[in-house]
């Protein structure tokens, strides 16, 4: 008889601890009564029954959260920047623009849980003095925004949000706003350009938000997961919160697990969570049997880490000693057959198009880093490149204006440290040991595996391959243009690539 096991006891959730997930997957998003049937708005309820503002803020500073949008800057204290300020007008924005490669967390959290984020957006209006709130979200993600909307006019209607909200005297109402599917107007400053109807390219800080931020009035920015943090920290206190993670990280963060791991997927750990806990336990280890080579966390801004690392328990501070970063929650396990040359210039391709161009140095250094770590996987740079690479890493990490151009290098500078042989065997020895960079590989038939099934051949786009039915196929390497196809296709380990 087959056995139903509990969530809680199966792998993938067994180390995972859920605060900002809490409700995804267990109510209807779209139904407000269900959010309220599991303590919905309760938090709001005691905050305005039970708590002053500054006594909100003093709540959020003791529970030690600290901004999941990549920064990790403490949320009280953000709040209580904004609070300070003298202003008619006050904003609260949250940041839903999720841009990275691969990550999904914040889009996730507003198709499943909405109505967290809203009754935390009203929470921070309430303690920092704002009435209005701005969710900056991307329209590629009409599924969220649809149900944001609907989460939105529920709330209206329930009376949690708008005139009096919740008959407490305080007006607060949130409008959605747009974004156009920009990596860099997740930064701040750029988010706020971009929803004042202008170019979503990022400003001089300081001036920050708090004090001159949306139509240069106090605003306080933060990011989804941060505001779903907050109605639980509310209702089971500062305390509790501040017991989970580790010293100076605390509660929990979410991940987008994914690469070569058998478990993707989106999961919450408890900060303090070793690296290996969490591709092995949760993850399940690594797919197909290969061995682990590395995993990149942060996204275009983070690093990679290697298998000396995997002890390493996460949080803001440990991250960043072993040549990485939080970040925003992007987690991309790599396995034995993917190369970090090629894994760097990924990245740097991803800033190039999503460079604003206002800078110098973002502008042109991330183009020419990508140029670079291009010859040295055509097998065309020499050992000084190498040198370039560092100094333009430098000089773009120290010129640009905005995190998007500070932070570039990164991802770059951490394989060319962590796999410096492998770069090193792609300039000096013309091989890619992963197998990866096809035009440093030679496709040739292995003669004793080749049945003459003709399957390469009628993939190849080139007709390079010669050789009649259930005779031995050869490559002819003139006609060869190294595009994979061969091999993809090849049942019987006939093709060689070296
Ligand atoms: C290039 C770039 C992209 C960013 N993208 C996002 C994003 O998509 N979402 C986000 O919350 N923060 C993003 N940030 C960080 C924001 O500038 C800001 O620090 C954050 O929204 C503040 O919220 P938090 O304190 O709750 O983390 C980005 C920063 C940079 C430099």
């Amino acid at each position: 008889m087959d056995v139903v096991t509990s969530l809680n006891n199966m792998t993938f959730y067994k180390k995972q601890r859920r605060i900002a997930l809490r409700n995804c997957g267990v109510i209807d998003p779209e139904n407000i009564d269900e959010y309220i049937a599991f303590d919905g708005y309760k938090a709001l309820a005691t905050v305005f029954e039970q708590l002053s503002p500054d006594q909100v803020i003093d709540n959020v500073k003791q529970s030690g959260l600290r901004g999941r949008g990549g920064g990790g800057f403490p949320t009280g204290r953000k709040w209580e920047l904004a609070s300070a300020k003298q202003s008619d007008i006050k904003y609260v924005i949250c940041n839903a623009d999720e841009g990275d490669p691969g990550a999904f967390m914040d889009r996730s959290i507003l198709e499943g849980d909405p109505h967290s984020v809203i009754e935390a957006m009203t929470i921070c209006g309430y303690a920092i003095g704002a009435n209005e709130g701005k969710i900056y979200i991307r329209a590629e993600y009409p599924l969220a925004i649809h149900r944001l909307e609907r989460a939105i006019a529920d709330a209206r209607e329930y009376g949690f949000i708008g005139k009096n909200c919740n008959g407490n005297g305080f007006d607060f109402d949130i409008e959605i706003k747009y974004g156009a599917g920009s990596f860099v107007c997740g930064e701040e400053t750029a988010l706020i350009r971009s929803m004042e109807g202008e170019r979503g390219e990022p400003t001089m800080r300081p001036p920050y938000p708090a004090d001159e931020g949306y139509w240069g009035k106090p605003t306080n920015v933060n990011n989804v997961e941060t505001f779903a943090n907050i109605p639980s920290i509310i209702l089971n206190g500062a305390k509790w919160f501040a017991d989970i993670g580790t010293d100076k990280s605390k509660g929990t963060k979410v991940f987008s697990l994914a690469g070569k791991v058998n478990n993707v997927g989106l999961i919450e750990v408890p900060m303090g969570i070793t690296l290996r806990e969490v591709i092995y336990d949760i993850g399940g280890g690594i797919a197909g049997g290969k061995a682990f080579k590395a995993v990149q966390t942060g996204g275009p801004s983070g690093g990679c880490l290697t298998a000396d690392d995997l002890n390493t328990p996460i949080d803001y501070e440990n991250l960043l000693a072993v040549g990485s970063m939080m970040g925003s929650g992007g987690m991309i396990v790599m396995d034995e057959s993917d190369c970090m040359v090629d894994f760097a210039k990924f990245y740097m391709e991803f800033l190039v198009e999503e460079s604003c161009g206002k800078c110098t140095p973002c502008r042109e250094g991330t183009k020419r880093l990508h140029e670079l770590l291009a010859k040295i996987t055509q097998g065309e740079a020499a050992l000084k490149d190498l040198q370039t690479i560092r100094q333009l890493c430098e000089v773009v990490k120290d010129s640009s204006l905005c995190g998007l151009g500070q932070t570039a290098p990164n991802p770059v500078l951490s394989t060319m440290t962590k796999f410096s042989k492998e770069y090193l065997a792609h300039i000096t020895d013309h091989k890619c040991p992963a197998g990866k960079c096809t035009a440093l590989l030679r496709f040739s038939v292995d003669e004793g595996n080749c049945t003459g099934c003709t399957l390469c051949k009628k993939a190849c786009p080139t007709q390079a391959i010669t050789g009649e039915v259930k005779q031995v196929h050869y490559i002819e390497q003139s006609k060869c243009i190294r595009c994979d196809a061969c091999y993809k296709v090849c049942k019987f380990d006939a093709i060689i690539k070296k």
